[in-house]
């Protein structure tokens, strides 16, 4: 496949998940790193930028002269990730996607469920690619669950559990460190803290597996650390459209929990439990029979699972290389566009624009179910009721 042209906006030098993207996408050598703004400063991101081997004319100071610089290039950008704190994904997203360039934008993809809306409105109209990286959708052991879920394995769906609760954020002296203090910032991070950080990756997962869209919900948010103005613990009850119930929590001050994201899936004949600490091996309990543990890469996965795994069976899983799930389907996407053909049916299951907007609309949900003492609360965005 020929290699496409790739570029990022934030994920400057010590950022949390740019060194991620980055190795995402240089994993199968499908794109080239060719532009970026990477820093809310412009010297540091265009340094930067130059040390991570850009051309100097295309490791730009901001986003805007990145825009300008790359509309009218032949060689221009086929893809941008956007990695920038929250509130500027809007902005981004939307000005890449009417000039006609894919985006992968971070979660939560934007701010107000307006937004949201506006960027999958904008995606459908320019025919831009926008995707959304809930990248714990690209394991392979996810992908089989949702593979068993969709060809009936489980029956019915009932119950499905999923937490995301991590401890890093309970020291109260890290108060001002300037990773942890945007993240619970109305300015910076929008209306939630943690469950739009984490809880909602949760609640993707539960979708993304279950094959059921949030209807309604039911929140109680609390800040255990009483200067944060926004929630950094969460107990989220959602109705699904298929009928299946949700219990999420998510939490950033459970300390002694790492990176909590754990998943449960209860039907009419069975349950499946896959770990993101232990994304290895996932267990599938028949009813009434012995519990049987999968390994990724071992025999008898579906063709999603097996398209998404491709070390040897028994080495670790990475992260990385789920995002590079996602950089795959894009790319086999975006190529097949280019050629003219059909894409690969494999390659459809990234997270869209349409995910990021019934996030959106569940965040506004929780947050309001939660200001309303956890009333049950429509969770759909308005243009999907
Ligand atoms: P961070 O605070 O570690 O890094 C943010 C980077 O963006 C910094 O390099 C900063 O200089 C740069 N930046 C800020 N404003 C900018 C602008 N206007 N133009 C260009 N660069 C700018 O943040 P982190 O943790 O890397 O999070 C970034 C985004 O990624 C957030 O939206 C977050 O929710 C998301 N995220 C997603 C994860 C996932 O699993 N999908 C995991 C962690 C974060």
């Amino acid at each position: 496949m020929k290699r496409l042209n790739w570029g990022m906006i934030g994920g400057g030098e010590g950022s949390q998940i740019g060194p991620a993207h980055r190795i995402s996408t240089a994993l199968d050598g499908l794109f080239d790193f060719k532009a970026g703004a990477l820093d809310a400063y412009p010297g540091k991101g265009r340094d930067f930028a130059m040390r991570l081997g850009i051309a100097k004319d295309r490791a730009y100071g901001d986003w805007k002269e990145m825009l300008q610089g790359e509309m009218n290039r032949p060689d221009r950008i086929d893809l941008v990730t956007v990695a920038t704190p929250n509130s500027t994904h809007y902005e981004i997203t939307r000005a890449f996607l009417e000039a006609g360039i894919n985006v992968l934008c971070e979660k939560p993809m934007t701010v107000t469920v307006e937004e949201a809306e506006d960027i999958a409105a904008t995606a459908k109209r320019t025919g831009s690619i926008c995707a959304v990286n809930y990248g714990y959708s690209g394991y392979p052991l996810v992908r089989h669950m949702r593979a068993m879920v969709a060809r009936g394995d489980l029956g019915k769906v009932r119950l499905i559990k999923a937490e995301f609760s991590h401890g890093f954020h309970a020291d109260a002296a890290d108060a001002d460190n300037p990773r942890v203090r945007w993240r619970y910032d109305r300015a910076l991070a929008g209306i939630s803290g943690q469950f739009a950080d984490c809880g909602i990756h949760a609640l993707h997962m539960a979708s993304y597996v279950g094959g059921q869209d949030a209807r309604e919900l039911t929140a109680d948010f609390a800040s255990c650390l009483p200067q944060r103005t926004l929630e950094d613990d969460a107990m989220v009850s959602v109705r699904m459209d298929g009928g299946a119930l949700v219990r999420l929590w998510t939490s950033s001050v459970a300390v002694g929990s790492m990176h909590g994201l754990n998943i449960r899936v209860f039907g009419e004949k069975g349950g499946l439990r896959w770990a993101q600490q232990w994304p290895d091996q996932l267990y599938w309990t028949p009813l009434n029979s012995p519990t049987v543990r999968l390994e990724r890469g071992g025999p008898g996965l579906s063709p999603l699972a097996d398209r998404a795994s491709r070390i040897a069976v028994g080495h670790a899983e990475g992260m990385p290389i789920a995002f590079a799930n996602i950089y795959a389907d894009l790319a086999e996407v975006i190529q097949a566009r280019k050629d003219g053909r059909a894409p690969d049916p494999l390659a459809c299951h990234y997270p869209t624009a349409t995910d990021g907007l019934r996030s959106i609309a569940a965040i506004r949900a929780a947050v309001d179910s939660a200001e309303a003492g956890g009333t049950w609360t429509d969770a759909r965005p308005p243009s999907l009721r």
